[in-house]
């Protein structure tokens, strides 16, 4: 059985879980961080290595001020709330992101995060904040620029395995499972280099309703796929044409 090692989750339909019962957006967000609370423990639980949530993207300072204020102010919360119990359960947390263009407080609680749970070696969670998949690959390409231009590497030396390393997913496994919830079946701007032989699993609730039980049942319809990376399996005992 394909137990996966890394799984990434697309936490999408908050907004639409508040409207269908008449309640204001940010009170989707609310009940989405719980749900993301029990996700992480049931993710721990499970085994699972490495767990990363698009909390924030690149594209989503363009929503109203009041609404990008609530998801800062929910990001502050969950860490503070959180981060001694993450500590204690042996989880690690890992920001990736472009973490310059982000408020100075929310900055520095991101590095706490990190540092106070940095010799735990359970559950590794990525929490993906102002991230975008295009502009990681864009900073990337500066940095190799940049190491060029210093003589650090020669462009020969310039393969796929190189590149994964100037990424801000430099120490991570590729996504194995990407999840995303409200029924939607787009990647929108996430982990787009890594998802190259990523299996998908678009679950139709909203985020909030994402439950323990729905992580399973994506594991478990995971557990059914067969994963070629773009080979033919057992070609010598197959008849080619
Ligand atoms: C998508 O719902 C979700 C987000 C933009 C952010 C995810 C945030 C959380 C799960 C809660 C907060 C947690 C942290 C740690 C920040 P949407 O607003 O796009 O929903 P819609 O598509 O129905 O409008």
């Amino acid at each position: 059985m394909l137990y996966p090692r890394h799984i990434a989750i697309i936490m999408d339909g908050n907004g639409r879980w508040a409207r269908a019962r008449g309640l204001p957006r940010i009170a989707g967000h609310k009940i989405g961080m719980e749900a993301l609370h029990r996700i992480v423990h049931h993710a721990s639980q499970m085994g699972l290595e490495w767990l990363t949530v698009f909390a924030f993207s690149s594209e989503n300072w363009s929503r109203p001020e009041s609404e990008v204020n609530h998801l800062m102010g929910l990001l502050k919360l969950f860490i503070k709330r959180d981060l001694l119990d993450l500590r204690d359960n042996n989880v690690r947390v890992r920001v990736i992101g472009n973490r310059e263009e982000v408020p100075a407080d929310i900055q520095s609680l991101l590095d706490e995060a990190e540092t106070i749970t940095q010799k735990n070696d359970g559950l590794n969670l990525v929490v993906a904040f102002n991230y975008g998949g295009r502009a990681e690959i864009v900073r990337s390409v500066k940095k190799i620029a940049k190491s060029l231009a210093n003589g650090t590497i020669n462009i020969d030396e310039i393969d796929e395995a190189v590149f994964s390393k100037y990424l801000d997913t430099a120490e991570m496994p590729d996504p194995d499972l990407i999840i995303r919830t409200s029924g939607e079946q787009r990647l929108s701007n996430f982990l787009l280099w890594q998802s190259a032989y990523s299996e998908f699993y678009f679950a139709p609730c909203y985020w909030p309703d994402f439950d323990e039980r729905q992580l399973d049942i994506a594991v478990e319809d995971y557990w059914l796929r067969e994963r070629r990376f773009g080979r033919i399996p057992d070609y010598k005992k197959e008849k080619l044409l």
